[in-house]
């Protein structure tokens, strides 16, 4: 197994240990408390959803990935192929094409894992009364043993049609349900707190929020040095501080950033700062033809103020100073380019600063 893994759900010795959110979280889902996961992207949110329920006794779990779905009978779908991984067999398989039979489903098998999955007919259940017929399939889940029905990226909801209706119609009828524990994952914090608040929405009242920030330094460095080991290196508590710092303490960009090192050390065993940014180099290099995918999609407007703030920071963007350096006309046009990078994950706003979410795309906007 590789010491460092990136990009995909970690667990076992990939996964640093968060006890106390954790703790937390199992216990939520034991007991049937709603929980609201926020946090940025790669944090390490379905990682701990999964290690949380791992722990849990006597419940069965239907995780469901919303991601880019478009449509109501996307979203049936989703949770039809989601309920087909939650049990093995003939018999189970059976009933579940039973339980939904009103959307007409049917059984194929998924190229990529080679197992049985279930999806329902695009015409029939693109309406929101289908609603009715997925939750209904989750009570009789339900009927033996606790489900977590985690709702994994939920904003995705927003880019319904009429995301109003959806929620509303969903919230109605998931209020009535019994022995089961809704987990609703979101990464774009703003989209989370719309639906969590503003639509006055009961998931909200009767939901935990629960943060998904960065991992305590202390466990991480100590997670860190044990990953390095096991590559044959060794790295100090400094050296890590450094490395956390570098990569803006987002978990994924922390173990990419670790992984890249171990590439670029290669037969080296102790570790120093000139190596991190050997590692960077590397990251860059894998990463140079997202960010210019990710940077051509933007208005020049967008671009300039990206830039300016890579290249001055984002703090007073509304300054004579700020305007005309990243070469704008004024404050409302920086105010509208701003807002967009925001809207689009690209910045995020903290304590009245602009910040680029990831590290690596500020660092390559400065060398470009
Ligand atoms: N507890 C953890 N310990 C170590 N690395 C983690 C942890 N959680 C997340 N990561 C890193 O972050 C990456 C993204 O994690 P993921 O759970 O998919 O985040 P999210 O769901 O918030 O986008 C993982 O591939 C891993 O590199
Ligand atoms: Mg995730």
């Amino acid at each position: 197994m590789k010491p460092f893994e990136y990009g995909c759900v970690v667990k076992g010795d990939t996964f640093c240990p968060r006890p106390e959110i954790e703790s937390l979280l199992t216990s939520n889902m034991e007991s049937g408390q709603n929980t609201v996961v926020v946090g940025e992207r790669r944090m390490g949110k379905t990682s701990l959803i999964m290690s949380a329920f791992s722990k849990t006794r006597r419940c069965r779990l239907l995780y469901v990935d919303l991601l880019n779905i478009r449509t109501i009978s996307d979203f049936c779908d989703r949770v039809a192929s989601a309920a087909s991984r939650m049990g093995t067999g003939r018999t189970f398989l059976q009933k579940t094409l039973s339980f939904l039979a009103r959307l007409r489903p049917t059984l194929s098998v998924d190229p990529h894992s080679g197992m049985p999955v279930v999806s329902v007919d695009s015409h029939l259940a693109e309406h929101v009364s289908s609603f009715e017929d997925i939750i209904a399939m989750i009570e009789k889940f339900a009927e033996k043993d606790r489900v977590v029905v985690v709702f994994d990226e939920f904003q995705e909801i927003l880019k319904l049609d009429n995301p109003e209706q959806a929620l509303a119609s969903l919230r109605s009828r998931i209020q009535f349900l019994s022995n089961t524990c809704f987990v609703y994952s979101g990464s774009v914090r703003r989209d989370m707190v719309r639906m969590f608040i503003d639509y006055k929405s009961p998931f909200y009242k009767s939901a935990m929020t629960l943060n998904v920030g960065a991992i305590d330094d202390a466990s991480f460095i100590k997670f860190l040095q044990r990953r390095f080991s096991v590559g044959g290196r060794k790295a100090s508590r400094d050296f890590l501080l450094k490395v956390l710092d570098t990569a803006n303490r987002v978990s994924g960009d922390v173990q990419q950033l670790c992984d890249a090192i171990l590439i670029e050390t290669e037969g080296k065993v102790e570790l120093t700062v000139d190596d991190i940014s050997k590692g960077v180099q590397l990251v860059l290099k894998q990463e140079s033809s997202a960010f210019e995918i990710q940077t051509e999609n933007l208005s020049k407007y967008q671009m300039k103020a990206l830039l300016a703030v890579a290249r001055f920071g984002g703090k007073h963007v509304f300054s004579t100073d700020f305007i005309e350096r990243a070469g704008l006309s004024s404050a409302p046009t920086v105010k509208r380019a701003l807002g967009t990078l925001v809207e689009r994950g690209v910045l995020y706003y903290h304590e009245k600063e602009y910040k680029i979410f990831n590290p690596f795309l500020r660092e390559w906007l400065t060398r470009i």
